[in-house]
Parts: structure tokens; C-alpha cells; sequence
């Protein structure tokens, strides 16, 4: 919180922020929208402007979403953020004149046409915002916890099917992995088929049904990641760990795992040791992070 309320931002573009977290607060199911304005925040900074263009930002959120649990295929989010907060414009790529009003915004063709900016008195808060964002999202994931199976049945059960991706998301937190009776009981307390669940669960790469490390290693293996040597990454921490790609080390201690772009190409290769992003490695650096772990 600390950070959140040091941020200097022009007021009216901090209200509408924290309108928007108050809402992912209140309503999970909104967590998507705030990875859309923080696939926005990466983008722009990355490429050193506040426009992206439409497809280029669905590129990125369908590529990245997975890691989160996210429906990266699924734009409803991205066109929230845009409707139900005023923090974005839309300009056409013939140079037209930007579109910020909600009703107008909603009947656009975004993909094939336009890019959207922040709003002109908000452009200068481009990295405040997303610092915003990042302090947010760790906030959010620190604070959402169902303490126990029976919580996160609670919050979710009323809600059914549509609550099922949070649900197993938030289970999977509490154990590290879904076991099949966990699985059960969120199928009867949300009333969704088991195989659906299962269905589910092989989709998504991240969701776990069977029993994993206590902390994973993820490590990028997208183009630029690649190109930067994360295959010589990949290759040092088999060794060091004694298990393949997608393996957990015998003590249970890790996962090993390649995953696609996580967001700072510009600082390739990276990889996460649990939480934590590191950037720049280079195989001598890997091992030495391995060996500094208890
Ligand atoms: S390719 Fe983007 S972080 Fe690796």
C-alpha cells in the first residue's frame, strides 16, 4: 500500500486506477482487465510510446495470459478497460480523430484499425502507471487468499461455472497443486462435471494435478529469450537439478519448466524463481542464484 499511495499521479487518472482495483477487489472476475492494462503498461514502455495498436496488445495478452490462469483469447477485458474506465483513447491508424467516449469505443472494429493510448493528460503518468500496476497486482495476489478450501468454495460456489477458473486458481494456491479430491469438491460445490474440470485442467498449462515443487523455475524460452541463450539456461539448471523439462527434483524442492514471454524481452534471457523475476542471466548467474537458495 505504502507504494501505491506514493505514486504521483494526476488525480483523476489515480481515481479511476483505484476505481478499477476496488472492483477486482470486490469481483475477482475482474483480475483479467487489470492484466490488460498491465500487457498495456509493458508494451508501451518496451517500445518507448504510449500508442499500441489493438492487435498487437491481444498478441500479447493471448501469448502471456496462460502463466496467470488468465483467458488470454478472450478480449471482453481488454474492451472493459477501455468502456467502463476512462483511462484509454482509441486512435484510428489512418490518423482519424481519437475516440474516447464508452458508447463509441464499444462499436469499434479495434483490431483491424485502431491503436489505443493512454488519454492525452494522462501520457506523462505512462511509468507511474504502470509501477501502479505492478504494486497492484502483487498486492492483489498477496491478499487473495481463501485461507482454506471450504473459504474458496464459499466465494465461488454461488457464482457456479463461471467461477471455475478462479476457484481452482485459488485452490491450487493453498496446496501447490490440485489434487482429485480437491477437484471433487469444487465440482460439486460449483456443479460443474468433473470431466469439465479435468478438461479444465489439461488446458491450462499451469494448473497442476499432480504433486509439484515448492518453488518452480520458470524459465522463457520465447524468441528473444531464446535468441539471448535461455536454451544454455534450460540446459545448466537440468544438470544442476537432475530432472528434465517439466520434472520436480526428488526432494520435492523444484519444478523445472519453460514458459513463453513473460513481459521483459527487453532484459532477456529471464526466468522466475518462484515469485521473483530475474533478468539478464546468463547460465554462471543461474547457478550461482541456485546455490544461494536454502
Ligand atoms: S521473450 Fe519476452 S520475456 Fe522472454
Amino acid at each position: 500500500m505504502g507504494l501505491l499511495k506514493r505514486l504521483r499521479l494526476t488525480p483523476e487518472l489515480k481515481a479511476e486506477l483505484e476505481r478499477l482495483r476496488d472492483d477486482v477487489h470486490a469481483d475477482p472476475n475482474k483480475l483479467p482487465i487489470l492484466f490488460w492494462l498491465r500487457a498495456y503498461t509493458i508494451l508501451a514502455l518496451e517500445r518507448d510510446t504510449v500508442a499500441v495498436r489493438w492487435a498487437k496488445l491481444a498478441g500479447f495478452v493471448s501469448r502471456t495470459a496462460r502463466e496467470f490462469g488468465i483467458n488470454g483469447l478472450d478480449h471482453a477485458p481488454g474492451r472493459a478497460l477501455l468502456t467502463a474506465y476512462q483511462i484509454f483513447q482509441a486512435v484510428p491508424l489512418d490518423g482519424g480523430a481519437a475516440v474516447a467516449d464508452a458508447a463509441q469505443l464499444r462499436t469499434l472494429d479495434l483490431g483491424r484499425d485502431y491503436q489505443i493510448e493512454l488519454r492525452p493528460a494522462y501520457q506523462k503518468d505512462l511509468a507511474r502507471a504502470h509501477d501502479w500496476v505492478v504494486a497492484t497486482w502483487t498486492e492483489l495476489s498477496e491478499t487473495k487468499d481463501g485461507g482454506t478450501l471450504a473459504g474458496v468454495l464459499a466465494r465461488w460456489a454461488p457464482v457456479g461455472q463461471s467461477g471455475l477458473l478462479p476457484a481452482l486458481i485459488e485452490a491450487q494456491e493453498l496446496e501447490g497443486w490440485l489434487s482429485r479430491e480437491t477437484l471433487v469438491a469444487i465440482a460439486q460445490s460449483l456443479q460443474v462435471p468433473l470431466s469439465q474440470i479435468y478438461g479444465v485442467t489439461d488446458f491450462y498449462a499451469h494448473l497442476y494435478t499432480q504433486p509439484v515443487g515448492k518453488t518452480f523455475i520458470r524459465v522463457c524460452d520465447d524468441v528473444p529469450c531464446y535468441l539471448a541463450g535461455s536454451s544454455d539456461l534450460l540446459h545448466r539448471l537440468k544438470n544442476m537439478l537432475w530432472v528434465r523439462d517439466g520434472e520436480t527434483t526428488e526432494d520435492g524442492a523444484y519444478t523445472l519448466e519453460h514458459v513463453p514471454c513473460l513481459g521483459h524481452c527487453a532484459d532477456a534471457p529471464v526466468a522466475m524463481f518462484g515469485r521473483m523475476l530475474h533478468t539478464q542471466l546468463t547460465p554462471e548467474k543461474i547457478a550461482a542464484l541456485l546455490n544461494s537458495k536454502p
